[in-house]
């Protein structure tokens, strides 16, 4: 670690994949899709770092939710297959002083407009009035300064461990632009302190996901139980929501229709099913009245793929010391680096 007062420079990457997911709930395929998935792809070359965001679950939900809810979250990445001899995952709150430290020392760079206008803001203040049982209303003035803060707490995440690959959902861009803003700003005002960080949307050749509720408008929710796959859905109820699923006329490429298809193919590494999806959609296109056999497909790679989650799952809840062994090993080193990010910090700010 440097030396207070001693002029560091820049610490370049503390590590080459890193993401979040916040236990507000089950997970969704979506969650899987958006950011658990690439861990998994890029495990065999890096060594990721994830974390269950657990601060940023206090910004809209109850804190015995989000108690009951976080461990869980450690559960399903395991259990998705994030490996823990080559990844390492820790609980956010377990570095609650640093990065605390880190969000307040980022804030310097931002105005209040900055944040008032971030996309995301009016979306969750939206959503956090109708859950208090008040009218929507979109003024992100109404909204709690913590609510506020959220994307400079995600900027502080990302910067104290100094990572460069995030995958993330569509929906989290705008937050990883923030990120690269204040880096820059903080690199340009002060001294060279962060390497930047890159938002990983695609595997390279696919188009962003962007998974889509099952029914209507906006991305697949947890908050909207019907329109969304839950991993711990049973294949019933799997089978029940797709088949009510929107799709499209025939003749027409819908967004939900390039949704499910996505979901499809993401969730199947077989050669064969991804050949089958698109024909189905090829026909579906030449007016030919295939979305039944369509679902049918979909509805059958996702139950084989939750079928094989289920079973990781019981295998880790066999071993009750597994997941608290597993946050033991990632809280040092996320720990250590979030110090060194920060008293870089203060070294450039002459504190
Ligand atoms: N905001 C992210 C989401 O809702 C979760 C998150 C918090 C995150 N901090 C992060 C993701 C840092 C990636 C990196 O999905």
């Amino acid at each position: 670690m440097a030396l207070a007062g001693e002029s560091t420079g820049e610490i370049g990457y503390g590590v080459e994949v890193f993401t979040g997911i916040r236990p507000t709930g089950e997970l969704t395929v979506a969650n899987y899709l958006g950011a658990v998935v690439e861990v998994v792809g890029l495990q065999k070359e890096f060594e990721p770092v994830v974390f269950v965001a657990d601060i940023h679950g206090l910004t809209d939900q109850d804190p015995g939710i989000v108690a009951e809810h976080k461990e869980e979250v450690v559960k399903d990445f395991l259990a998705l297959g994030v490996d823990p001899e080559r990844a390492s995952i820790f609980m956010q709150s377990d570095i609650l002083p640093e990065l605390g430290a880190t969000t307040l020392l980022l804030s310097r760079e931002l105005t209040l407009n900055e944040l008032t206008g971030v996309p995301t803001l009016k979306d969750q203040v939206n959503k956090a009035k109708l859950k208090e049982g008040k009218e929507g209303e979109d003024d992100p003035l109404s909204a709690k300064v913590m609510l506020g803060l959220y994307p400079v707490l995600m900027a502080a995440d990302i910067l104290a461990q100094r990572a460069h690959l995030v995958p993330v959902g569509k929906d989290q861009i705008s937050h990883l632009e923030l990120t690269r803003r204040l880096a820059e700003r903080f690199n340009d005002r002060h001294s060279q302190t962060f390497p930047m960080p890159e938002a990983y949307v695609t595997d390279g050749d696919t188009e962003p996901l962007r998974i889509l509720s099952l029914k209507g408008d906006g991305k697949m929710s947890k908050s909207e139980r019907h329109t969304a796959l839950f991993l711990a859905d049973s294949p019933g109820v799997i089978e029940q929501k797709l088949r009510r699923a929107q799709t499209g006329p025939a003749g027409e490429l819908t967004p939900h229709i390039t949704s499910l298809s996505q979901i499809a193919k993401g969730l199947s590494t077989d050669t064969e099913v991804h050949q089958r999806v698109d024909d189905l959609i090829g026909e579906h296109m030449d007016g030919e009245p295939v979305m039944g056999t369509f679902k049918g497909v979909v509805t059958g790679v996702v139950n084989d793929f939750l079928a094989d989650y289920r079973q990781a799952g019981e295998r880790i809840a066999q071993d009750p010391g597994f997941v608290q062994d597993v946050l033991e090993n990632g809280r040092g080193p996320a720990k250590e680096r979030a110090a060194e990010t920060l008293q870089a910090m203060q070294d450039a700010l002459k504190l």
